[in-house]
């Protein structure tokens, strides 16, 4: 339900910002870019500029929190250090006060502030990535993946400058540098730490481009920044380097064998538990239903068949396909003839030929928002009435694990839009690698079933 202000309802604003366009970054050291001191230039005569300028008000000003894109999904930022802008965060999002969110920053020295609320200047730092207040656990996990998508778990400062609801009752808080140049630039011109979950409705999949906030948070925000479709596509990895071995508590866009090269981290643990979730998981987010759509997903492990479809269709009419390393909308066709020809006619899918809607096609280039086109079919019963047909929804989610992961929310939310009964993911081999437990992660998630052909 939409929120009101004043009595009025609040309306959402998108706010497109070309970061490219907005002015010019100033480093104090080039080679090591944001993780030293740096600035920004804005140009007075952008647009970009002038958008950008609204949205850090808002985030100075507001009770109402800010979404923003990262490199990783949208976040919805609010000042972390604000006891009512954090609660706004709750507010819109309707995420149970228990889970904790992530505080984003745009410099080790904000950290270092953040860390040393008492001694003010952050000066007498060595401007290393290693200093006192950060274990140096951490040291090589900074150099090496920060700005970018990894989460390190920090102790609470004592006294914390940061809003009690941002850690609830934990004694430590997540902290990550995103790389993404437009949320950079939006917490370094605010000059306060952001804490943000994603920016989706409490349970949806993440959102990884401006139109997924705007149908889950419209009227309940001011304004959303668009900067495009993230390029990475699931959230950061969250590690834990406090305890002893250091653990993963959820992993992201930094794999476990990136993590395992770093000093320190050869023997990282695993702490999240994929399918059925521990009693009492460490990362509390980790226990809540995720990444749903609407329509029923059932995550498959092996050939897309028409026997498949027929089994778990139930009374539904359309169904939903993301497709990755070896499905193809023919396998319910031509292969799906020819299995059928031993099938008795009680099956609802007697036989069937596959019509293509006149515009789309599974084999178009990507969309101008670099989002895969979803390509919609019609499965009709050959002798049967119109009203016995499937509308078959596919999307080619790509062949990489990182074009998967980029892909993979967004095309939940269009085969929901498109109104499907039941999703059939094709599930991608584990042992890849790379972004791929990350995937699966989020799939076994969003699924009822996972099914083994
Ligand atoms: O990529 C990302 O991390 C995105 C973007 C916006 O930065 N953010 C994100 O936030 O995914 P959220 O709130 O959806 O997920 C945060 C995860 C949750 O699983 C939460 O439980 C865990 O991090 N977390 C945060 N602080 C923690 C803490 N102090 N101890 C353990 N887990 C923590
Ligand atoms: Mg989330």
């Amino acid at each position: 339900m939409d929120r009101t202000e004043h009595g009025l309802p609040i309306v959402t604003k998108v706010l497109p910002i070309n970061v490219e366009r907005v002015g010019t970054f100033v480093f104090k050291e080039p080679s090591r870019s944001f993780l030293d001191d740096w600035d920004i230039h804005l140009d007075e005569n952008s647009r970009d500029a002038a958008n950008l300028r609204q949205a850090v008000r808002e985030l100075q000003t507001s009770s109402l929190p800010v979404a923003f894109p990262t490199e990783t999904v949208y976040g919805l930022g609010a000042d972390a250090t604000r006891g009512d802008a954090v609660a706004g965060i709750y507010q819109a999002k309707q995420r149970p006060a228990d889970n904790p969110l992530i505080v984003h920053i745009s410099s080790l020295n904000q950290l270092r502030r953040l860390l040393t609320p008492a001694s003010g200047s952050p000066s007498k730092f060595k401007q290393d990535v290693g200093d006192e207040f950060i274990p140096p656990i951490y040291n090589p996990l900074i150099s090496r993946f920060w700005p970018g998508p990894l989460t390190i778990l920090l102790p609470l400062p004592k006294p914390s400058p940061l809003a009690p609801a941002v850690t609830g009752t934990l004694s430590s808080f997540g902290v990550r540098m995103p790389s993404s140049k437009l949320a950079l630039a939006l917490i370094h011109l605010a000059d306060v730490p952001i804490a943000a979950p994603s920016a989706n409705a409490s349970t949806k999949p993440s959102p990884t481009a401006a139109d997924h906030v705007l149908h889950d948070l419209s009227g309940r925000i001011h304004f959303i920044v668009d900067g495009g479709p993230c390029t990475v596509g699931v959230e950061s990895t969250v590690v834990d380097g406090l305890a002893d071995p250091p653990v993963i508590l959820r992993p992201g866009g930094v794999s476990i064998e990136m993590l395992r090269h770093c000093p320190g981290w050869e023997n990282v643990t695993v702490a999240y538990e994929d399918g059925i979730e521990t009693s009492a998981p460490r990362a509390p987010g980790m226990k809540y239903k995720h990444y749903s759509p609407k329509a029923r997903v059932i995550l498959v492990s092996g050939s897309l068949s028409v026997d498949l479809v027929r089994k778990y269709i139930g009374t539904g009419r359309a169904i939903g396909l993301a497709k990755t390393t070896t499905w193809k909308d023919d396998d319910l066709t031509a292969r799906g003839r020819a299995a059928l020809k031993n099938l008795s006619s009680r099956g609802r899918l007697r036989s069937f030929t596959l019509q293509r809607s006149a515009a789309s096609s599974s084999s178009e280039p990507s969309d101008t928002n670099g989002r895969p086109p979803l390509a919609q079919h019609a499965l009709h019963d050959e002798v049967g009435e119109q009203s016995d047909s499937i509308q078959v929804s596919s999307i080619d989610l790509g062949l990489e694990a990182a074009s998967v992961a980029r892909n993979l929310f967004s095309a939940l939310r269009e085969l929901d839009l498109a109104e499907v009964d039941v999703i059939f993911v094709e599930a991608i081999d584990e042992s890849e690698g790379h972004a791929v437990a990350a995937i699966m992660n989020r799939l076994r998630k969003a699924a009822e079933l996972q099914i083994q052909v």
